[in-house]
């Protein structure tokens, strides 16, 4: 089954599975949300506010309860890295607008510049990795059709490295993801 999700107020929108995360949908929809804890839970700044379908979501997590005031969850805020879309229908949500000084624009030009830097420093096997985990779905399609282009040989070892690198890339998601959905122990 899957969902309609939209993000207000620019109306970025698609159909994701049930099951995704909406920071997952965001980076999906093309929307860019803060992570300053890149999706452990440990922050606010990936806060969306629900307008409609708040019933399509998981319960709270325990880091929701923790980093969200009584006051914004009554006004529907959730924290897109805890909430995952469990049933199908429609949803609304509009980004939580950062304080001062934590401009999207400031803090894009600065993750891009390090991502540079700690590109530059990667194995190709880590450089995969990063590729997925930040959906670059398109460059590895890219990439496996120049190599299907060039020998067998070639393209197996291109194959190796992608299975690598997207495995490694679900290792970290399945990490990052809140204890109350994976059975693990809370975090202290
Ligand atoms: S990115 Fe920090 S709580 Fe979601």
């Amino acid at each position: 089954m899957s969902v309609n999700v939209e993000f207000a107020p620019d109306g970025q929108h698609g159909v994701v599975a049930e099951g995704t995360y909406l920071w997952d949908a965001a980076k999906r929809l093309g929307v860019r949300l803060p992570a300053e804890c890149e999706g452990r839970g440990e922050c606010d700044t990936c806060a969306v506010a629900l307008k409609e379908g708040a019933t399509l979501l998981s319960s709270l997590t325990n880091a929701e309860r923790e980093r969200l005031s009584p006051e914004r969850l009554a006004a529907g805020e959730r924290l897109a890295c805890q909430a995952k879309i469990e049933r199908a229908g429609a949803l609304v949500v509009e980004p939580v607008p950062q304080p001062e000084g934590t401009t999207m624009g400031d803090e894009e030009q600065s993750k891009s510049k390090d991502l540079r830097a700690d590109f530059k420093g990667m194995s190709l096997q880590e450089k995969f990795a990063t590729l997925v985990e930040l959906e670059f779905d398109a460059m590895t399609s890219t990439f496996r059709a120049v190599s299907d282009a060039a020998t067998a040989a070639l393209g197996k070892g291109v194959d190796a490295v992608v299975g690598a690198g997207r495995e490694r890339a679900r290792r970290q998601r399945t990490a990052r993801r809140p204890p109350e959905h994976t059975g693990a122990s809370p975090k202290k």
